[in-house]
């Protein structure tokens, strides 16, 4: 039997209290939609739809690198609604797995018995909760046998006693959606048409409905409001810096580490607390990362140390070189092995070549730097011209004098040298030393400006 998949995102999500479509807010720095989109695909199904409403736009041009199909449902008149809508889409014989926007980790390995069960009937992902407010509850016969769902804001006192749980995750032949999802009404509390009730019908029409429970509360955790997207957050966090501890990773806290995207570590790297993680990482053996840094799409040389308070985007750091504290690294910076960036620098779009330095306030953008540079403190390449960015070659061994100004497009040369608070516009030559600030004048017997005596 084919799988397809739906997935329902069409909500506005009341809750959450937000201009920003609920299944477009973040978990761990990637909408909660791209995460149950993933784990779709990972079942390797012939289509996914993705039932879209409130914000549609939003959220298929947030979503557009996916390949599926978005499905328009005007009104949001409920779950069952919303599958209902989609159907016309799914092939005859297909079996289809429907998944909530608003579950975002749910994990493929929990859902292969579910699918493999819906080839012959509906099936439901439960849970079992401590607490199970706000879930539907899982009403049992009793020999064990389901026998419907019951929304919290429908169930009876008794019914909210129950702490078996529908995960929102359910799977059924397409056929039997044909059958039965007409046939839902919604007088309810919320007056919605709701998925879960064809178990009611299935079961009474003797169907058996299968169901698989999972143990990992945080898989099923549905996402109402920020204090629940709040939670799987932190819990999702937790887990991935749990990972990281048993690879060998040494963490500081793990539970002051943020990874909104995929951090990878050699041997023996040592992070300190608060660091924010962004993108794809990667840190070589030996890396230590102190506090309060935050590192998007950076890779690491062995041995490098990362010092407090960095800022590193889009850069490339060789071996053994060290950065900061208080260093900001933007696209395009390359640091070669041994290169030495320091204090309130700032790098941009250039190469830093071995064992080069630039310690304290400086700003390097557009650069090609060679081996063993020298940069004073205070130095800064003047790469634009109000309408134009230029570039900055120094060459090898080059030492600039601390204050600076070096006034792109400009080359010195292997050797050169530039006096402490030049303004460099011209071109220097091999070892050649340039001064170019104003001669000193020593005036004696001058008198200090004073006070006027009233
Ligand atoms: C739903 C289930 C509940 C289950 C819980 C699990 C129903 C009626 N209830 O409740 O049994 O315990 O999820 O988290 O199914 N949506 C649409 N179109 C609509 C309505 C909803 O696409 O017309 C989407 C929402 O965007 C959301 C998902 O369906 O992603 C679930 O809807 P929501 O309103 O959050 O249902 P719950 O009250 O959480
Ligand atoms: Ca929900």
């Amino acid at each position: 039997m084919t799988l397809e998949v739906i997935i329902l995102a069409a909500g506005q999500g009341t809750r959450m209290k937000s201009d920003l479509p609920k299944v477009l807010h973040p978990v761990a720095g990637r909408p909660m939609l791209a995460h149950v989109i993933d784990t779709a695909e990972k079942l390797g199904p012939a289509a996914i739809h993705v039932v879209v409403g409130h914000g549609a736009g939003n959220v298929q041009a947030a979503l557009a690198d996916y390949t599926v199909n978005w499905v328009l449902q005007d009104q949001q008149l409920g779950t069952g609604h919303a599958v209902l809508t989609a159907l016309p889409a799914v092939g005859e014989d297909s079996a289809v797995l429907v998944l909530f926007g608003d579950v975002p980790l749910i994990n493929p390995d929990s859902l292969r018995d579910l699918v493999d069960g819906a080839q012959v009937g509906p099936a439901l992902l439960t849970a079992i909760l401590d607490d199970p407010s706000g879930y539907g509850r899982i009403v049992r016969d009793g020999i064990g046998q389901l026998l419907g769902v019951v929304e919290h804001k429908d169930a009876s006192d008794e019914q909210l006693a129950i702490r078996e749980i529908n995960t929102g995750v359910l799977a059924s032949p397409a056929r039997l959606l044909r059958q039965y999802l007409p046939q839902v009404g919604n007088n309810n509390a919320q007056g919605e048409y709701y998925l879960p009730d064809i178990l009611g019908l299935a079961a009474g029409d003797g169907r058996e409905i299968a169901t698989t429970q999972v143990t990992s509360e945080l898989e099923i955790m549905g996402i109402n409001d920020r204090l629940q997207l709040n939670r799987v957050e932190r819990a999702y966090q937790r887990q991935l810096a749990d990972k990281l501890l048993q690879q060998g990773v040494h963490l500081a806290d793990a539970s002051r580490l943020d990874i909104r995207g995929e951090l990878i570590c050699g041997k023996d790297v040592q992070i300190d607390v608060n660091l924010v993680v962004e993108g794809r990482v990667v840190l070589g053996d030996g890396v230590s990362v102190g506090p309060n840094c935050v590192l998007q799409n950076v890779e690491v040389g062995d041995g490098s140390d990362i010092l407090p308070m960095s800022v590193i985007q889009d850069a490339v750091i060789g071996r053994a070189c060290s950065i900061g504290p208080y260093a900001r690294l933007r696209p395009g910076a390359r640091l070669a092995e041994g290169a030495k960036v320091g204090n309130f620098v700032e790098v941009k779009n250039a190469h830093i070549g071995a064992g080069s330095k630039a310690n304290h306030l400086t700003y390097i953008g557009d650069t090609e730097m060679g081996e063993g540079v020298n940069i004073g403190a205070g130095t800064i390449t003047c790469n634009y011209d109000g309408a134009h960015k230029h570039k900055t070659e120094i060459g090898d061994g080059v030492f600039v004098g601390s204050n600076s100004t070096l006034v792109a497009p400009l080359n010195i040369e292997k050797g050169g040298f530039v006096a402490a608070g030049s303004t460099v516009t011209r071109g220097v030559g091999e070892d050649e030393l340039a001064v170019s600030r104003s001669k000193q004048r020593n005036i004696q017997g001058w008198k200090r400006p004073e006070k006027e005596q009233k």
